[in-house]
């Protein structure tokens, strides 16, 4: 199982394919993501410092140009856990003051588009 290590939280294991919003939320990090994982608000934005995955989905490269934040972070609820990662979220609901939004299903929102 991929192995995520989260600044400032204890590091935990996750099943590979799972989204890695719900990993994250899941293993106790405050996560928002206030579009319900539909690659629409970027508040799930997390900045990694290894192991980011090389594939993205079309919806996730559309916001992310969008809003300015390509090359800024990635999407947490628009990747799948594969291999072993190091990550920072860049806001969290303690860090915002922001409910955490609309549940998150499993599958992933929008159906992909790999790029
Ligand atoms: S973009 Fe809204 S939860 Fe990921």
């Amino acid at each position: 199982m991929p192995q995520i290590t989260v600044v400032g939280f204890p590091t935990f294991e996750a099943p590979a394919g799972q989204r890695l919003v719900l990993a994250l939320e899941q293993n106790g990090i405050d996560m928002l993501h206030r579009c319900g994982g539909k690659a629409r608000c970027t508040t799930c934005l997390v900045t990694f410092s290894s192991g980011e995955p090389t594939s993205m989905t079309e919806a996730e490269k559309t916001v992310l140009e969008a809003k300015g934040l390509l090359g800024q972070g990635r999407l947490s609820c628009q990747i799948l856990l594969e291999a072993d990662m190091t990550l920072t979220p860049a806001r969290t609901v303690s860090s915002s003051g922001l409910e955490a939004g609309t549940p998150v299903q499993d599958h992933l929102e929008p159906e992909p588009v790999w790029i």
